[in-house]
């Protein structure tokens, strides 16, 4: 089953042109982006160094690759830098050139379209909705055969909010040692996890060099604009390959600038984390007690939702939720998901309070 065509959180062009709504008018639920914006020492910053633009990036982005390194806690020379990280996905799949790969979803679509780009065949292992979309690890190390040459896992996972352990990604991780397969984690919601050490995979490049993590700044520092994405491997061949394809300078002057002054400001770190922990827990409460519908258990700054009430389906309530500016996303293009499912990120506090009133609106009609 493959994923069907959806507005994307970048989409809102394309929704002020269908619904004559003002772009800069709608509440961006959809996009999965840190409601407070970037942070004023970032805009500051970079409003006064704009002529960096004369001058071409460091090719090897050093003083960025540091900076990643601290924040990360990782040896610097086991970072690689891209144009977000859907060039370090597509670049990852054009050197690995996987016959047969394993996504656990439903999930992200672009793993799907770069395998498939370079003639992969594509097996899902679908994480059970009864399970509340967490993972069965015992059943799915038996589906990681020495046939499947890579696994690709996003955690937290998008669209589920669901989360792997550390402990389980070890058990994971040894299993494709066995089966000589090669494993891909995307941690592009990984900041938001509240304990974040007991789910995150960086620590183990220096163990497993059948591993490579991926981070960007798209979400969590509201900066996909950016285009700043990078990788986490302790495979120096594997580096070395994908740097030797990988165009040069391929983030720009500006990109990597801000890059090295985003991972440094504590306060806007702090800060975010806060506000997404309050907002998740005071949300998915909230949710809980709402007879329509099923609030999933979220790790992340989006929850995913289902409709409980028979006549109701996620593009209804997507219709009028746009009618009221609001953009949430239809769940119902991810793979093994229906018309039943959708999605949606915590915003600003009165934000999500708006949402929920027009929600409980919404749900309470027919
Ligand atoms: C799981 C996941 N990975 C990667 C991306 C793309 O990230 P980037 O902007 O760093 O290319 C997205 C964007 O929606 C995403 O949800």
């Amino acid at each position: 089953m493959s994923t069907k065509q959806a507005y994307h959180g970048s989409d809102v062009e394309i929704i002020e042109k269908i619904y004559g709504i003002p772009k800069d008018e709608i509440i961006n639920f959809s996009g999965n982006v840190n409601p407070l914006g970037v942070s004023e020492k970032v805009k500051q910053e970079l409003a006064a160094h704009l002529d960096l633009i004369s001058t071409y990036p460091d090719r090897n982005y050093t003083t960025l690759r540091k900076k990643i390194g601290s924040y990360v806690h990782t040896d610097p020379q086991n970072i690689i830098v891209g144009n977000g990280t859907t060039e370090l996905i597509s670049i990852l799949m054009q050197n690995l050139k996987p016959k047969e790969s394993l996504i656990i979803g439903p999930t992200y679509s672009e793993y799907e379209r770069e395998i498939k780009l370079q003639n992969g065949q594509v097996h899902y292992y679908t994480l059970a909705e009864n399970l509340d979309f967490q993972m069965n690890l015992s059943d799915l190390l038996q589906k990681i055969t020495p046939t499947i040459d890579l696994l690709v896992l996003c955690n937290p996972n998008n669209p589920t909010g669901s989360a792997f352990l550390q402990k389980e990604l070890i058990e994971i991780l040894q299993q494709c040692k066995k089966t000589n397969t090669f494993v891909l984690i995307d941690e592009t919601y990984m900041e938001f996890v509240e304990k974040i050490d007991q789910f995150t995979a960086i620590p183990l490049v220096s163990h497993y060099t059948n591993l490579m993590v991926l981070r960007g700044v798209s979400k969590f520092f509201a900066a996909p604009g950016l285009r700043l994405g990078y990788g986490i491997c302790g495979n120096s061949s594997v580096l070395e390959k994908i740097q030797q394809q990988k165009n040069p300078w391929t983030l720009n002057t500006l990109g990597s600038f801000a890059g090295e002054i985003m991972f440094e400001d504590d306060k806007y770190i702090q800060k975010t984390k806060m506000l997404i922990q309050k907002e998740r827990t005071r949300i998915y409460n909230e949710l809980t007690t709402w007879p329509e519908i099923y609030p999933y258990p979220t790790y992340s700054n989006f929850i995913l939702v289902k409709i409980k009430k028979e006549n109701m389906t996620s593009a209804y309530i997507f219709e009028q939720l746009i009618q009221q500016k609001m953009m949430i996303r239809d769940a119902s293009s991810f793979q093994f998901l229906n018309q039943k499912f959708f999605r949606f990120c915590f915003m600003l506090p009165k934000q999500n309070d708006q949402l929920l009133r027009t929600l409980k609106e919404i749900l309470n009609k027919n």
